[in-house]
């Protein structure tokens, strides 16, 4: 019998070649919010990923973005973003995958995240390792913030409440930079397999983290929330690094939540 990680891996590369397919049509889109986009793609995906995982998993929760939670009594339960970074894929911007991850009694146990533009599957099972296309991936082995690439997002909800451009302008100054990939779980796989140093966001949603924070620590990655204390599904921050330069990004997370910065925002005049 096939895996739950087996199985979740051929589900996402089928999500992932149908929103290949629609991507590749043309995409028009609708608001849930202001200015958070969803399309029709998002939908269909979901649909297709939550029936099959009733298929093979009856006895399974499933709790989906578009679709909310599907629940059943029992320990397991499927945390799925049918289509992570909408804005990206609604504008035509080839930076989009789908991601499934399962938890078992409050412990995430398995997780793929699968790019279809890339071919880039990334899956991990807890205790097994997280691979890329089936090879092994590890965290990068930069030891310090001043040779680090990070990563960040910013919400589509919410955003005037959203406080993250004090810790980006900070992080920009003591880092070799920070990317803006428009798709959490994306950043996250890109930190367990070293392309990036470490990943920040506030606001993120289950279905956004559940797979990437079990693939960084596969991957020997740290994964934490901005203040240090563990990484929760529903926290309301995550902080996901190689491990070796945790402690200085908190440190400097610390002092941007007290109220001090190292480097002060220049001056709008100063940019003549
Ligand atoms: C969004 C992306 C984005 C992050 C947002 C998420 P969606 O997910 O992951 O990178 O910054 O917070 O909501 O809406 O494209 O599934
Ligand atoms: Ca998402
Ligand atoms: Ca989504």
């Amino acid at each position: 019998m096939a895996s739950y990680l087996e199985t979740a891996t051929e589900i996402a590369r089928e999500a992932g070649a149908l929103l290949a397919h629609h991507f590749e049509r043309g995409i028009s889109y609708d608001l849930k919010g202001d200015f958070d986009l969803v399309t029709e793609a998002d939908r269909a995906s979901e649909k297709l990923v939550v029936e099959r995982l009733h298929s093979y998993f009856p006895a399974h929760s499933v709790l989906g973005e578009e679709g909310g939670l599907r629940e059943k009594a029992g320990e397991y339960c499927w945390y799925v973003d049918p289509l992570d970074g909408t804005t990206n894929f609604a504008h035509g911007y080839p930076a989009f995958n789908v991601t499934i991850g399962l938890e078992r009694a409050g412990e995430m146990i398995a997780g793929v995240i699968f790019d279809p533009i890339r071919q880039e599957m990334f899956a991990a099972e807890l205790g097994g390792g997280a691979f890329l296309n089936g090879r092994r991936i590890h965290v990068s082995k930069a030891p310090r913030m001043d040779s680090a690439l990070l990563a960040t997002g910013f919400p589509s909800r919410k955003r005037h409440e959203n406080v993250n451009v004090h810790f980006f302008h900070q992080v920009s100054m003591m880092s070799h930079g920070i990317r803006r990939s428009g798709s959490a779980a994306i950043d996250l796989a890109y930190v367990a397999c070293g392309r990036l140093e470490g990943f920040w966001e506030f606001g993120l949603n289950p279905w956004d983290m559940a797979a990437g924070l079990l693939l960084v620590r596969e991957a020997g990655g740290r994964t934490t929330d901005m203040k240090g204390g563990p990484a929760e599904l529903r926290g309301p921050h995550v902080a996901v690094t190689n491990g070796l330069i945790h402690n200085e990004l908190l440190e400097l997370f610390g002092e941007v939540f007290e109220g001090r910065y190292r480097y002060p925002m220049p001056p709008v005049t100063s940019g003549r």
